[in-house]
């Protein structure tokens, strides 16, 4: 049982960003992942449009007998977890919590800041669960759609990138906001940026590396870590477009994606 896989999903390439995290902490773990690239993006569409596509792609991991599911994106994160636990037997991971938790130890001045999809700062997913943990933090959110295409398109660092991205960010440092976080699996990838607008004394906030750890913890309190001794053997679905989220998927994971297939069910 421990050498089942651990399914993943996001809309689309984006939650590489946390694959690749979990491929270092958990490196004996064979991962499914899933991107749904037919229904890209999320973060424009409806609660209870995602809570539908969250519920298949579930279903669709389900049938590689996965023994946990890590929801990579932020969008399905932040209107889908209860669906999602009610829905299937095994533990679900979401973006948000860990998200949370991290940028609620690292604040100094209790004020954070969170970017993302017009859907998850919609949500007010983050608030709620930053808010749970210590209610006394000021929290100043807003959507920055324009970094999902800038991030697709590979410009990470053009001119055009850091006057969005100044355009975006601006008010958060007059609110003097001492942590951000990158409330969206695409803004890894623009960390640089960010954090050159933000200046040094912003911490940077990406769910992804505590995601990884959360899971790690999870399967360890269950007994469920992987003890095979073979190089695991991933897997890559996309439900449309397969050549172009190879193309793009491996700016995200960092190396090489040597074969993805088409998942049929959309
Ligand atoms: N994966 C989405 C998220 O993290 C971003 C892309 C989309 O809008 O689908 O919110």
């Amino acid at each position: 049982m421990k050498n089942r896989p651990i399914g993943i999903f996001d809309s689309g390439v984006g939650g590489l960003t946390v694959v690749k995290q979990m491929f270092k902490k958990l490196p004996n773990e064979k991962i499914i992942y899933l991107g749904d690239t037919a229904r890209v993006p999320y973060g424009t569409k409806s609660p209870e449009t995602i809570k539908r596509f969250s519920i298949e792609n579930a279903d669709f991991l389900l049938k590689f007998n996965v023994k946990i599911i890590v929801v990579a994106c932020n969008t399905a994160s932040s209107t889908s977890m209860e669906e999602l636990i009610k829905h299937v037997r095994v533990p679900v991971v979401g973006v948000i919590k860990p998200g949370a938790r991290k940028a609620v130890t690292v604040t100094r001045n209790n004020r954070i800041g969170v970017i993302g999809t017009y859907t998850t700062i919609k949500s007010k997913a983050y608030v709620r669960e930053i808010k749970n943990i210590s209610p006394k933090i000021d929290i100043m959110s807003k959507p920055c759609p324009l970094f999902v295409p800038l991030v697709e398109e590979g410009w990470l660092r053009e001119k055009a990138t850091f006057a969005i991205a100044e355009k975006y960010l601006a008010s958060f440092r007059r609110k003097g906001i001492d942590t951000l976080v990158l409330g969206c699996t695409h803004y890894p990838l623009l960390k640089q940026v960010i954090g050159k607008v933000m200046g040094k004394s912003v911490k940077i906030i990406d769910s992804a590396s505590s995601v990884a750890e959360e899971v790690h913890a999870i399967l360890m309190s269950m007994g469920e870590l992987s003890d095979s001794k073979k190089k695991p053997h991933h897997r890559f679905f996309a439900t449309d477009a397969v050549e172009h989220f190879v193309r793009v998927g491996e700016r995200f994971l960092g190396t090489k994606i040597h074969r993805a297939e088409r998942a049929n069910y959309v």
